[in-house]
């Protein structure tokens, strides 16, 4: 059977592929981020995972305002990146399983939660920015996309997002197959990047989330979308990637590492690893 290893919850911001293509990891302004790292690429390389399953937000280069799905999920044997701006270079392609995003999209529609299927589908940095962070030297599993829309409101709830999450967690326990699953749950933490309230960052409200989210995810479903633009910006709401990832895992989780880091660009830099219980 497929079985959860764990969950990473992580920053994608484009500045850090910007730095990655720069070699700029020991520059004094990235230092304190990237040093958060090792340990979390250390636990990688000892799991060895076989799956990635990453749930992030599209922000402009698959999906647009004119078509926008809440919830859509990857079925496609491969995924391509492109330019996106950002002075982003595009990453190589990156490899799917789409008999595992086909069993996985069957389980989640029959636990009534429909999402829009893409058998052809483009990643953008909410996507590749992490890939690079956690595996420098290239992606050595396949991946599932999950893209969440946090670009065009109404957005989905925490409370819906995080019992997505545990509808996927079901899903993946029923697939057959033998392999191991790591969740990725990219974005956050607080940051606006427009608006009168740009560079808005609340460190308290981050580290609530960071603390909540290992113990009593719970908790966290109590907030609305309203809320979470209030306390932790209006692109703060990428939170809600983070509770679907927290879902999928059992109840029961053990945090091995985090790292916290304020600024990179114009946003709070969130880290954290999670292994689930057995
Ligand atoms: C930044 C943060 C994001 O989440 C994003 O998608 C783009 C840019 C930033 O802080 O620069
Ligand atoms: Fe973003």
């Amino acid at each position: 059977m497929a079985t959860v290893v764990g969950g990473i919850a992580c920053s994608h911001i484009p500045a850090i592929g910007n730095a990655i293509t720069r070699h700029l990891q020991d520059d004094p302004y990235w230092k304190p981020f990237f040093a958060g790292y090792p340990p979390v690429r250390q636990w990688l390389e000892r799991v060895r995972p076989d799956v990635a399953i990453v749930i992030y937000n599209d922000h402009g280069l698959n999906f647009f305002l004119d078509k926008m799905p809440t919830f859509a999920i990857g079925a496609a044997p491969e995924y391509t990146n492109a330019d996106e701006g950002w002075g982003l270079k595009p990453v190589a392609p990156f490899r799917g399983n789409p008999e595992l995003s086909w069993h996985l999209i069957e389980s989640l529609v029959a636990e009534e939660f429909d999402l829009t299927t893409c058998q052809e589908m483009l990643v953008d940095h909410g996507f590749t920015v992490p890939m690079s962070l956690l595996w420098p030297g290239g992606a050595p599993v396949a991946c599932v996309p999950i893209a969440v829309n946090t670009v065009q409101h109404p957005l989905a709830s925490p409370r819906r997002c995080y019992r997505l999450g545990q509808a996927l967690g079901r899903a993946i326990a029923s697939y057959p197959q033998d392999l191991k699953v790591v969740l990725l749950g990219t974005g956050g933490l607080s940051h606006q990047l427009d608006g009168q309230r740009a560079g808005y960052i609340n460190r308290e409200f981050d580290e609530l989330c960071m603390e909540k989210i290992v113990h009593d995810p719970e908790a966290l479903t109590a907030y609305s979308v309203r809320d979470l633009v209030r306390l932790a910006g209006s692109q703060g709401t990428e939170f809600i990637h983070w509770l679907m990832m927290r879902g999928a895992l059992t109840g029961r989780v053990k945090r091995l590492h985090s790292n916290y880091h304020i600024p990179v660009s114009n946003t709070a830099a969130g880290l954290l690893l999670l292994e689930n219980a057995a």
